[in-house]
């Protein structure tokens, strides 16, 4: 039987969108509520955050926003990126860099085509202990077979020919969601991670086809991929944490002819888990995979004031997760919209207490 409460340290999410403007503002603050105090940001804004300049004016107003949470960034993998660059983005505390591959995401149209051209970048990255965060899908080409079913397992002879090239460079496969990735990260070696969300331990390819709040890159796949995914997390594997890759959206930008991919985890991310992995019959795991695997991988922890956060969930029987969140700085409707999260309107039998 399971516990009532249960009190675990604060989580630490390896893979999270913030955006910038009003929906930064509206979301930055959620991070702790969603029982996460330490947040790994993803670069791809408009424009993308493609040196260290940007990375800690980004830094600066995240922390503005949320100062109970640790945040680390990322800088955005394109041409422009220079070995000076890294060497300087690495003493300021930039942890890594994200690579998207070209048109195949969200602000993914500067991304890249070519991993060897960067070699020289990876090898600076390898010597100065960066991260490297790889968006592990390749372009849908209809002549070649490629689409989104098939776009991450095809991109996987990449990532072992990188770390073959770059065997001391942490690399880690973003957002897993086959059986093929589970497979392959666990056959390489200890600088090899994986992080894996919320939403892809849950859905398969029909509960995205036709519904847009669950449409997400990677797409959710097979059931047999799921069932790899949580095979993974039950066994508490250490090279696989949590990373959300919550990437809210506004409802009228989702709820249309060419909805917008990603999945809205943030406010509720420790309830989720907790409902998830309790359904799992493996809420023992829950820990390692969301406060401690990810940031042993990395070697990163929480500011030491926040060092011993702890987040309290408590069964509930009446909350249900919102049919949205107004993306305003007060609360009430605006022009902007709002965002439908995770699951909405569903129980997931805990909360967060405090
Ligand atoms: C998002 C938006 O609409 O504001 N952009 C998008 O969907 N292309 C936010 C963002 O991606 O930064
Ligand atoms: O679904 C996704 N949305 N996947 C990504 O990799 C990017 C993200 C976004 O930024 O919206
Ligand atoms: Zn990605
Ligand atoms: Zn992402």
């Amino acid at each position: 039987m399971s516990p009532n409460t249960i009190t675990l340290p604060a989580a630490a999410d390896f893979h999270l969108h913030l955006r910038q403007d009003e929906m930064m503002r509206m979301v930055t603050p959620m991070v702790s509520k969603g029982g996460v105090s330490l947040a790994y940001i993803m670069p791809n804004l408009q424009p993308p955050i493609s040196n260290t300049e940007q990375a800690l004016t980004y830094k600066k107003e995240l922390e503005q926003l949320a100062p109970n949470v640790t945040f680390y960034m990322t800088l955005y993998l394109s041409p422009e990126l220079t070995v000076d660059e890294i060497r300087k983005a690495a003493k300021a505390g930039v942890a890594g860099v994200k690579s998207y591959p070209r048109g195949v995401t969200t602000n993914s149209d500067g991304g890249i085509e070519n991993y060897e051209i960067y070699y020289p970048i990876f090898k600076a990255m390898e010597e100065e202990k960066m991260v490297l965060n790889l968006h592990g899908e390749i372009p849908s080409d209809p002549e070649s077979d490629i689409c989104v079913m098939n776009a991450e397992e095809r991109f996987l002879p990449q990532l072992e020919k990188l770390h073959k090239a770059f065997p001391n460079l942490k690399i880690v496969l973003e957002h897993a969601t086959s059986k093929a990735a589970v497979d392959m990260v666990k056959s390489l070696g200890d600088t090899v991670g994986c992080t894996i969300t919320v939403h892809h331990l849950k859905l398969i390819v029909d509960d995205w086809a036709g519904q847009a709040h669950h449409f997400c890159k990677p797409v959710a796949k097979y059931p047999h991929d799921r069932q790899a995914l949580q095979e993974v997390v039950t066994s508490g594997h250490p090279r696989f944490f949590l990373g959300t890759d919550s990437a809210p959206h506004p409802s009228h930008t989702k709820e249309t002819a060419h909805a917008h991919a990603g999945v809205f985890t943030t406010p509720l991310v420790f309830p989720y888990l907790a409902n998830i992995f309790e359904t799992l019959g493996c809420l023992d795991k829950l820990e390692n995979f969301a406060c401690h695997f990810g940031k042993k991988f990395y070697g990163l922890s929480q500011k030491p004031e926040f060092e011993n956060a702890t987040v309290t969930l408590e069964k509930t029987e009446t909350d249900v997760v919102p049919n949205q969140f107004h993306i305003s700085e007060d609360g009430t409707p605006s022009s902007y919209g709002a965002v439908v999260p995770f699951w909405a309107g569903k129980p997931l039998g805990w909360k967060i207490t405090k």
